[in-house]
């Protein structure tokens, strides 16, 4: 079975001698320092880029530095900055400022999955990854609710790295609910098939379902409204979080009941599953990732473009005249 692992698995004190290097004062750079600090850890640095980041860590309270500075002090490296443009930080001022026998933290598998980033063996090298964006995590530290992380240990020097591993994500509030042991690989897998295969196939039926509807006739305002913009989705989205994808089915009407469970065994799985595989294949061969790299080289043209073609797309301008007509 998968382990889970609570509050009662992970000490805080193994990190109470440790000096904390937070690269990076953004979304989850801000939330991770400032749980860490509430949870009573008080030797962080936050390492940077001279920016309003950075200004904001020193007006939070924070001791800053540079990359290079807080990656030398540091007893552990949370790598805390976009995933493109990690792999030259580390390369240009980690790596040669890194002590050995540190540990490196990221909140996210891909740059070691695809081998852009290659840390020393005498390294720890541990993930935190936090299934929440940056304010949640700040948030639910605050208000006392939960969220959960996926922790990894990709490289274990020290004989120490899972239990740092542990005392990180009960410091930053996720071992309240559980946080889930996966590798770095697993972690990727199911972050890009979200995004690669899961949200594609969403995106499609909802587009889909506004064109198809609108040509029936339908006001495209209340097209909108039935598919999300009314937020029901939303909630039935929390409700299957909290009581399950089915069990939340008697929160609606029989006809509706009805109408989703006999309807969705007429739905032909064998593209979606096509799909799935496609996508699959081609984020194992690293195919996607050497695409996407290649695309950041050539400066993003063909990013910039397909985002410009969804925001130009039907769907995005019936928001736009719906939204100046909603109070
Ligand atoms: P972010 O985009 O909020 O990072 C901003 C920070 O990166 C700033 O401090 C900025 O100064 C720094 N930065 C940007 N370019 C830099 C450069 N060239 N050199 C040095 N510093 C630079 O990053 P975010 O969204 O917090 O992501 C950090 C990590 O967390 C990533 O690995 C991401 O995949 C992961 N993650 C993010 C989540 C989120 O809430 N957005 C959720 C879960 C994981």
């Amino acid at each position: 079975m998968t382990a889970i692992y609570y509050d009662s698995d992970a000490r805080l004190e193994i990190l109470k001698d440790k000096t904390m290097g937070i690269i990076g004062y953004g979304n989850q750079g801000r939330a991770q320092a400032l749980n860490m600090r509430d949870s009573g850890l008080g030797n962080i640095i936050v390492g940077g880029i001279k920016d309003q980041y950075l200004e904001l860590a020193a007006q939070e309270g924070f001791e800053t530095a540079s990359v290079e500075e807080a990656s030398e002090r540091a007893d552990i490296i949370f790598l805390l900055i976009p995933d493109e443009v990690a792999p030259a930080v580390y390369q240009k001022s980690i790596h040669p400022r890194v002590r050995k026998g540190a540990a490196l933290n990221f909140a996210s598998g891909y740059n070691i999955t695809f081998g852009f980033i290659v840390p020393e063996p005498t390294l720890d090298v541990i993930m935190v990854a936090p299934r929440m964006i940056g304010e949640g995590v700040r948030q639910c530290y605050l208000k006392g609710e939960v969220f959960p992380s996926f922790v990894a240990v990709e490289q274990d020097a020290t004989g120490n790295a899972k239990q740092i591993a542990l005392a990180i994500a009960k410091a930053i509030g996720s071992t309240r609910r559980g946080a889930i042991e996966v590798s770095f690989r697993q972690e990727t897998l199911m972050d890009l098939m979200a995004e690669q295969a899961t949200w594609p196939l969403i995106f499609s039926v909802l587009t889909e379902v506004f064109r198809f509807q609108v040509e029936q006739g339908i006001p495209e305002e209340a097209v909108l409204m039935e598919l999300y913009v009314s937020k029901e989705p939303a909630v039935m989205l929390e409700k299957m979080a909290d009581m399950g994808l089915f069990k939340q089915m008697p929160l609606h009407s029989h006809t509706s009941q009805y109408g989703q469970l006999s309807r969705f065994k007429e739905v032909d799985k064998a593209y979606i599953r096509a799909f799935l595989e496609k996508q699959f294949q081609n984020i194992c061969s690293g195919r996607f990732a050497s695409e996407w790299k290649k695309e950041q080289e050539n400066g993003l043209g063909e990013f910039t473009r397909l985002m410009e073609e969804a925001l130009a797309s039907p769907i995005s301008l019936a928001e736009e005249r719906l939204r100046q007509r909603l109070k």
